[in-house]
């Protein structure tokens, strides 16, 4: 009998395995010898011994190609790890530091100038910057691989679909999950979000259930739980926080009880830098029997996540900010959590049979990823990770906690500054308001520098109401940003408070 998910007169998917394409093996920028220097005071970052950053110079290679093996029907055409990839460098201790310089020479965009002046890019937690892997995959996809995926018997939809694959598999594993099957690609932090209050709210909600989120969320995890109380009348209570932007746990626990269905709150605020105790976050709301979605958007790029560990039901993020592309994003989940998450949106890859009367779904990941997704930016976020692992995201992570360590101090101490946000974990984000000075204002200004900063509510506006504010100008760190460039912030700052 045919079997429905063929082309007609396709017998069997197998007979259509080919050569698959060309993949990428990026060298390191890392590449070389293991540093020996711990992390650097300012002005003495130590340089890697071994090869320096080749930028733009990928190393195209083709893969070979293994028969298809079992569940071909799964998609239309590939199965089998097609795309051979090399190992990422294993660096011993991940808590030494990385050569800036070479970073940044990784960075086209770093390069810029605004205003006549060298662009200091200070407005990471908004987005971050590509470095030229990411660049050159994305043109590498659409100048040799472009395709639709998982549905055709061609050359180009092999080469895409396993490109996207791969793409999914690095997220398993930079996160740790343990099959790649849990890696949903979504548009951002933002469409998962709202896949799971939408999909999962909808079939496990109703009247006076309860979702508990913080007071520190971005508005993505605020509204998409507004909308779904207001269509199963489900109750939302929000954790407090103290002055400095901490999570009071207490709190926070005395919200659980046995009507609560789901938490949902952020690894690290977007507004105020701070981190939350994510782990016991988890713990307090497994014991009361709620599944826990963790908003990774700002912990992605700054703190290594493991999904495992974390035992969290749902852990979203976006690309974009983890020096990915815009426009895709990743929610990840247990087996058990997206086992009892029905489909959200319906149309084709989502669908294993369909007639006029019903339709049988995929599993896992494709039952949430009708229609075409954002197929070259997948393969891009991709790109980026493996950049990210090469780099190494503890380093990453000691740098970023230097920076800021240096930072805080020196913009605490000018006359007329308020920092915004001073727990006692925090990361990337350095708040503040200035006296006499609208934050616009301060943006402006340190813009006639070359300076970005972000300025504004930052869609968090309940946090910063909370701490009396309607607005801060908030500098956000990523790896590539240096000490001399925070330098010329604090003078720039300087010079404002003082009317220069
Ligand atoms: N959520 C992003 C920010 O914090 C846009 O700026």
């Amino acid at each position: 009998m045919a079997d429905p998910l063929l082309p007609p007169g396709v017998a069997d998917l197998t007979a259509f395995a080919v050569p698959s394409g060309i993949v990428p093996t990026v060298p390191g920028v890392l590449a070389g010898a293991a540093p020996t220097a711990p992390v650097a005071p300012r002005g003495s970052a130590p340089t890697w011994p071994g090869t320096a950053p080749q930028v733009g110079d990928l190393g195209w290679r083709a893969a070979p190609v293994s028969a298809p093996e079992g569940d071909a029907a799964n998609y239309y055409f590939l199965s089998g790890p097609a795309v051979v990839r090399e190992p990422v460098p294993q660096i011993p201790d991940s808590h030494e530091v990385f050569d800036v310089n070479a970073v940044r020479a990784d960075f086209p965009i770093l390069r810029e100038t605004v205003n006549g002046k060298p662009l200091i890019w200070f407005d990471n937690a908004a987005t971050t910057q590509k470095p030229q892997a990411v660049i050159d995959r994305l043109a590498h996809f659409y100048a040799h691989e472009n395709s639709n995926i998982h549905r055709a018997a061609h050359e180009l939809a092999a080469r895409a679909t396993d490109a996207y694959e791969d793409a999914r598999d690095t997220v398993r594993r930079f996160i740790n999950a343990s099959k790649s099957e849990q890696v949903i690609f979504a548009r951002g932090t933002t469409e998962a979000i709202n896949l799971v209050a939408y999909a999962w709210g909808g079939k496990h909600l109703g009247p006076g259930d309860e979702i508990v989120i913080t007071h520190l969320e971005h508005h993505a995890n605020i509204v998409p739980w507004q909308l779904l109380s207001q269509k199963t009348g489900a109750v939302l209570k929000v954790a407090p926080v103290d002055d400095a932007g901490n999570l009071l746990l207490g709190a926070f626990e005395d919200l659980l009880g046995p009507r609560t269905k789901l938490v949902a709150a952020t690894h690290v605020s977007n507004a105020l830098g701070t981190v939350t105790p994510v782990h016991k976050i988890v713990e307090l709301g497994h014991r009361y029997g709620a599944r826990v979605l963790i908003d990774g958007a700002q912990s992605i790029p700054h703190i290594p996540i493991d999904v495992q560990a974390l035992g969290a039901d749902f852990f979203v993020f976006s690309g974009h900010k983890i020096f990915g592309p815009t426009g895709i994003g990743v929610l990840y989940g247990t087996e058990e959590a997206l086992e009892e998450t029905p489909p959200w949106q319906g149309g084709g890859n989502m669908i294993a049979d369909v007639t006029l009367e019903r339709a049988l779904y995929q599993g896992i990941p494709n039952k949430f990823e009708a229609g075409t997704g954002n197929i070259a930016d997948a393969v891009g976020l991709g790109e980026a990770l493996r950049y990210v692992e090469k780099v190494g995201i503890e380093r990453i992570a000691a740098y970023e906690h230097a920076l800021l360590e240096y930072a805080t101090p020196l913009l605490g101490d000018i006359p007329g500054v308020r920092l915004v946000g001073t727990a006692e974990e925090k990361a990337s984000v350095l708040s503040f308001v200035l006296a006499g000075h609208e934050p616009l204002e301060v943006g402006k200004a340190l813009n006639s520098e070359g300076i970005a900063v972000r300025a504004g509510h930052h869609c968090a506006q309940p946090i910063l109401r909370r701490l009396g504010l309607e607005a801060t100008v908030r500098p956000s760190f990523a790896f590539y940003n240096t000490y001399d460039e925070i330098d010329v912030f604090i003078r720039a700052v300087r010079r404002i408070a003082e009317g220069g």
